[in-house]
């Protein structure tokens, strides 16, 4: 894959617009996580399983923004602890840079490897306490890269909020969400396979107080929003 290089002088993320308006979502997210919940959890962790370079570019217009792991390393109550996984070598080396700038907190803890990998899944959960840490975890999908049994493994016993975007541009992705009536939306549907997906592990339930929420944007990208019983 190609890396344009941004004003900063390393390798940026190829984006479009969609991708500004889901971080917008994510930052908003990540912002209410910590103000509303550093008063119950002094250990608040920032999980991020697929973490880019750190930036984006949209190369029509040339406009450039944070990507997820800076801008949860921006977050005005700062995590407590942050995770960031990425396998590609030169992403990875630019969020190393990036990353460890000055003025972001926490310093992260980086790892060049496949998300889906046990070293991957140990470290996050050596570092998510069952006891004392509550975990945000963004799953920012291309595709199929993250295994469900990823997903499980590593929530199983941990308090882990999860927001997985979804893409629906794709035909892979249309075939595998499915619709079980022409009147569904791809919102109705996702939320409705997420949780059977979820569920059919038979370790991690979507709660009974609707914590699972799909939020569908005219484009074609989905959040998904997904609190599961430890
Ligand atoms: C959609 S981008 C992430 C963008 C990032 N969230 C942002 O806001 O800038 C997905 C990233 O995941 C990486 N990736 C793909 N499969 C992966 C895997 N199995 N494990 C870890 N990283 C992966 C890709 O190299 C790519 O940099």
């Amino acid at each position: 894959m190609d890396y344009p290089i941004s004003s900063d002088g390393l390798p940026a993320r190829d984006s479009g617009e969609w991708a500004r308006e889901k971080l917008w979502y994510v930052e908003r997210y990540i912002g209410i996580f910590n103000q509303g919940m550093k008063k119950h959890w002094a250990d608040r962790a920032y999980v991020d399983l697929m973490a880019g370079p750190g930036r984006c570019i949209v190369s029509q217009t040339g406009a450039e923004f944070p990507g997820s792991a800076v801008l949860a390393l921006q977050s005005k109550v700062p995590f407590t602890q942050a995770i960031l996984i990425e396998q590609d070598p030169v992403p990875y080396a630019a969020l190393s840079v990036r990353c460890n700038a000055p003025d972001l907190k926490p310093t992260p803890t980086l790892l060049q490897a496949d998300c889906n990998s046990p070293e991957a899944v140990r470290l996050i959960r050596e570092r998510v306490r069952p006891e004392s840490t509550l975990a945000f975890c963004f799953v920012d999908l291309l595709g199929f890269d993250v295994a469900f049994e990823t997903i499980t493994a590593i929530t199983a016993t941990r308090r882990i909020d999860l927001v997985i975007t979804i893409r629906f541009a794709t035909r892979k992705t249309r075939r595998f969400i499915g619709r079980s009536s022409p009147r569904n939306t791809p919102a109705e549907a996702t939320t409705g396979r997420r949780s059977a997906l979820l569920t059919t592990t038979g370790r991690a339930t979507c709660s009974e107080a609707g914590g699972t929420s799909v939020h569908r944007r005219p484009s074609s990208t989905a959040l998904a929003l997904l609190r599961l019983s430890g």
